[in-house]
């Protein structure tokens, strides 16, 4: 793939889509069927024009290790995002480039990562077990709700501790709003529209979140803001309380949103294919009830496979975006700089060149002999290369904890009358949010 000489080449086929919107709409409402209809029309490269930019998209698995492996440095994540996300949240790591990402994800790292995790399973394990308990007393509930406060209860209480308390309602409502402002453009500051909305509420968080940085500055404390206090640089310098806010914005909105949307498609799945839930369940009786540490937690190869099926389905980012910093040659194609790049997770995980049967919900695939997915950049539903989601171990250890517990205690069914088609913004989504009736598992 040449990069020399590449305006001798011609732009990638593809058209702009309506006036200033492009075909941010189309793309909205459904991105796999977005980039399958192009896909057909204009193959594998192919311009359109989203969110305010033209954008060319690069599909497949050698696209995707291009743009998240080896040519990143044609490529900046930051111009790569939507004005209001990145006036709403600043400079997260998810919105830095060059050194200093480096710097902050370097200092992030330990605090997701390693022995540290072993600390948070307790935690986690208590969080479900207080919020499955809610939810049998209610006996029906929008499931994607109920996991979305869950997730949000394990995010802020191992962030920040329990300094929330009283404010955790008021916090979490202040997010809900937050987040729907990310993806809701125009970026303009007016009371009535969902970005002027989440512009305030992230004023009201703001001052929230320094008075408990401060009071970690002030007293030492086991959670991950305090490891994120203590982190030093290779000059030995820390985090500014301004950095640690933005990143705290970053975390808590990346860190709940993504399992919340993940563990309601598994529950979906479940329900629909009783032999998989059955042998799931089964898995978690041969476990005799034990304690759902690191070491058990390994001993789970059907759950472990159900998950990776669920995100190999319902990818909760559909792919992501990059700017263009320096212009280059792919595919035959000239890519200019100022364009956009998109990869697609969700059009490379129903590649039938990949997968078999792809539309299939079927986690057999992941076992021997068939063994799918083994090749580099087909499952990325957590990103890839250098930039790959931080919080991958976290997401994997949570989502194994909370799904083997309510896979112990609890049955869920899913109640009629319901519309299950994704909704694809600002979080991937059953179109009525899953709503079940929830019983104890005898
Ligand atoms: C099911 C759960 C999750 C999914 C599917 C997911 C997905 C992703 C994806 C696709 C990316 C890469 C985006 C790109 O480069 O185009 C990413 C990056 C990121 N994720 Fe996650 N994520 C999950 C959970 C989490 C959690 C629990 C946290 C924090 C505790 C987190 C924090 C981040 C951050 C900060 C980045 C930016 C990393 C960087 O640019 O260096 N994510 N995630």
């Amino acid at each position: 793939m040449a990069i020399s000489m590449s305006r001798t080449r011609p732009l990638p086929p593809g058209r702009r889509g309506f006036p200033v919107l492009g075909e941010t709409g189309d793309w909205a409402r459904d991105p796999l069927k977005f980039a399958r209809d192009r896909h057909a029309r204009y193959g594998p490269v192919w311009r359109t024009h989203l969110m305010g930019r033209p954008t060319a998209v690069l599909l497949g698995p050698e696209a995707n290790r291009f743009i998240l492996g080896t040519h990143m440095h044609l490529f900046s994540s930051r111009q790569g995002w939507s004005k209001t996300i990145t006036s709403l949240i600043g400079d997260g790591l998810s919105l830095l480039d060059g050194a200093t990402h480096r710097r902050h994800r370097a200092m992030i790292m330990p605090a997701l990562h390693g022995a540290v995790l072993q600390g948070y399973a307790a935690e986690m394990q208590a969080q479900v077990a207080g919020h499955a308990q809610q939810w049998l007393a209610l006996g029906e509930l929008r499931l994607f709700d109920g996991f979305k406060r869950l997730s949000f209860d394990i995010a802020t209480r191992l962030m920040l501790g329990p300094q929330l308390q009283d404010e955790a309602a008021e916090c979490f409502k202040l997010f809900r709003t937050f987040t729907r402002g990310l993806f809701a453009p125009p970026a303009w500051r007016l009371p009535w529209l969902p970005y002027g909305r989440a512009w305030d509420a992230g004023q009201r968080l703001r001052p929230i979140l320094a008075r408990i940085v401060a009071e970690h500055r002030r007293a030492p404390a086991d959670t991950i803001l305090g490891t994120l206090v203590a982190a030093r640089d290779e000059a030995g310098e820390g985090f500014s309380d301004a950095e640690l806010m933005d990143e705290l914005l970053v975390l808590l909105w990346a860190g709940h949103d993504t399992i919340t949307s993940l563990l309601t498609w598994v529950v979906y799945e479940l329900a629909r294919h009783p032999a998989v839930d059955a042998e799931a369940r089964a898995e978690q009786l041969a476990l005799g009830g034990a304690a759902l540490d690191a070491a058990a937690l390994k001993r789970m190869p059907a759950l472990d496979r159900v998950l990776r099926e669920a995100e190999r389905l319902h990818p909760p980012a559909p792919g992501g975006f990059r700017a263009v910093v320096e212009e280059f040659e792919y595919g035959g194609f000239h890519i200019p700089a100022g364009w956009n790049v998109m990869y697609s997770s969700v059009f490379t995980h129903h590649m039938p060149e990949l997968w078999h049967d792809p539309e299939c919900f079927d986690p057999a695939r992941f076992a021997a002999p068939r063994n799918e997915g083994r090749q580099p950049f087909c499952m990325v539903g957590f990103g890839g290369g250098p930039r790959v989601c931080v919080g991958l171990a976290f997401a994997q250890m949570q989502m194994r904890i909370v799904m083997a517990y309510l896979l112990r205690n609890v049955r869920f069914e899913l109640l009629p009358g319901q519309r299950f088609d994704p909704v694809a913004v600002p979080t991937r989504m059953p179109r009525d949010g899953l709503r079940v009736r929830v019983q104890r598992s005898t």
